[in-house]
């Protein structure tokens, strides 16, 4: 059972192993990393890592993953079935040599084909997100032998060279620039600036059909059927980026699924790795255009982790342990709880939370301010919950726990919240008093600027004998 309880008898790391491991990654690795995790309250260590979550051994404190690696761990946290099928493969299979066919790759590829929407029968490769959008984004330049793409504002498609070319936030973009050119951004849910934009040079239009990073926002229905319409009218290839939503995450098998609106390609990863392998895949319609181009061009993309063999035994048994056992509708009926039960929390807390949105158990809450994220980050954790805010919306707290949740640990984690929001609120105050004097407010929505003050704060609270126990 998940408990947010200290266990003795659970294996225990000390404060002083863990402050060993944390400086040895800091050292090696990630210093700036390291910085801001710890002033969010999110320097955890996992171990014990397990269905709905994990232990951070210093504390003692069981966590529910209500991040789920940006929605990674769909079938849980070393599902004993999907580790199984790793370990049988691993009997006979290596990666594989990238190049050659395999009967891994065909048996998930044509898998993947009879479970995709619509048409999407074509299947390449990739070894992660980023390298599916790449992927992704070349193809339709090569099959329709145009340059323009067009995302949407605040989109998140990884930090690749075509995938961050296609990142709608600037901050992410900006160090790097010039990036890829002839790439534009318009507002999400919003067909007339679509309509304005795109062209008889668009090759291809890319979006999440829920945006996740961006602060979880579902597509409306008409907007998704205007874009296929925007698109086959112009020429140009519609892309479904469910790298995110994917394999049952809002409530359907994909995100494509609610609308009825297929794509004519599709990215997909995470999940499909049952967080144990990494895999991911480009769905495709087989069109003339596209056939052709791969005809000509059959290493147009290519990576030696593209489609490993081990990559490919897992994902097969993923996507058979989410048909087996539906497990889209139980995220269906999960989500719809605690969308419920914070929809509820923000009624009681219009000065903390503005918004409740999302599908399925993507879920998000929207605070008044964007400093308020990483506070209730903080908050959260304390009470046994680790949850994220979005990359490129921090005023919105993503709910994304692996999606083998039961009834029990939903209301574990309703609890939890509700007692998260209890204690911002008596911080809260002093912090929404000072956002009235003119200029402080940016300076609290400053990441830098919450990443140093929090880290004092923790720095305090850790020379404070009383509260460490707790910490
Ligand atoms: C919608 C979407 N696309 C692409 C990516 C990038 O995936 P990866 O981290 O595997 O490169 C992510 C990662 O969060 C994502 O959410």
């Amino acid at each position: 059972m998940h408990t947010t309880e200290t266990t003795n008898n659970a294996p225990r790391m000390t404060r002083a192993e863990k402050a060993a491991v944390v400086a040895r990654f800091s050292r090696y690795i990630n210093r700036g990393q390291v910085k801001y995790l710890r002033s969010g309250h999110l320097d955890v260590i996992e171990t014990e890592r397990g269905g709905v979550g994990f232990r951070d051994p210093a504390s003692g404190r069981r966590m529910y993953d209500c991040f789920s690696s940006a929605g990674s761990f769909n079938v849980s946290r070393r599902n004993p079935l999907i580790m199984q099928a790793l370990e049988a493969a691993l009997d006979d299979l290596d990666m594989g040599t990238f190049h050659f066919a395999s009967p891994a790759k065909a048996a998930l590829a044509a898998k993947l084909a009879a479970l995709a929407p619509g048409d999407l029968d074509g299947v390449l490769f990739a070894a992660g997100g980023g390298d599916a959008v790449d992927c992704a984004l070349k193809l339709a330049r090569g099959a329709t032998g145009r340059s323009e793409i067009i995302a949407t504002v605040k989109a998140y498609h990884g930090h690749t060279g075509f995938a961050l070319s296609a990142n709608g936030k600037a901050h992410y973009r900006r160090f790097f620039e010039p990036l890829m050119p002839d790439f534009s951004f318009v507002p999400f849910n919003d067909i007339e600036a679509m309509r304005a934009r795109i062209s008889e040079k668009t090759a291809a239009v890319i979006l999440e059909p829920v945006q996740g990073e961006a602060g979880i926002f579902p597509a409306d229905a008409a907007y998704l059927e205007g874009l296929r319409a925007l698109c086959d009218e112009r020429g140009a290839l519609l892309i479904f980026d469910e790298i995110q939503t994917g394999f049952g995450r809002t409530g359907r098998l994909f995100a494509a699924d609610h609308y009825g609106v297929v794509p004519d390609i599709m990215t997909l990863a995470k999940s499909l790795g049952g967080g144990l392998y990494p895999i991911a895949a480009v769905l495709y319609r087989p069109t003339p255009a596209v056939t052709g181009f791969l005809d000509r061009h059959p290493v147009f993309h290519e990576t030696h982790g593209g489609g490993a063999d081990l990559g490919c035994r897992v994902g097969l048994r993923v996507l058979e342990y989410i048909e087996e056992t539906r497990l889209w509708e139980n995220a269906a009926a999960r989500g719809a709880r605690l969308k419920e039960a914070l929809e509820t929390l923000q009624h009681e807390n219009p000065r903390i939370i503005r918004a409740v949105r999302g599908l399925g158990l993507m879920v998000g809450i929207e605070y008044v301010h964007e400093f308020v994220g990483p506070m209730m980050s903080d908050a959260l954790a304390r009470h046994g919950v680790f949850a994220a805010y979005s990359g490129n919306a921090p005023q919105v707290m993503r709910f994304m726990v692996p999606l083998t949740v039961n009834a029990e640990e939903i209301e574990g984690i309703i609890v939890a919240i509700r007692l998260a929001v209890r204690d911002m609120k008596t911080l809260l105050p002093a912090a929404l008093l000072a956002a009235r004097v003119p200029g402080v407010l940016r300076l609290l929505n400053n990441e830098r600027v919450q990443t140093a003050a929090f880290g004092f704060l923790r720095k305090i609270e850790e020379l404070l004998p009383a509260r460490r126990k707790n910490a």
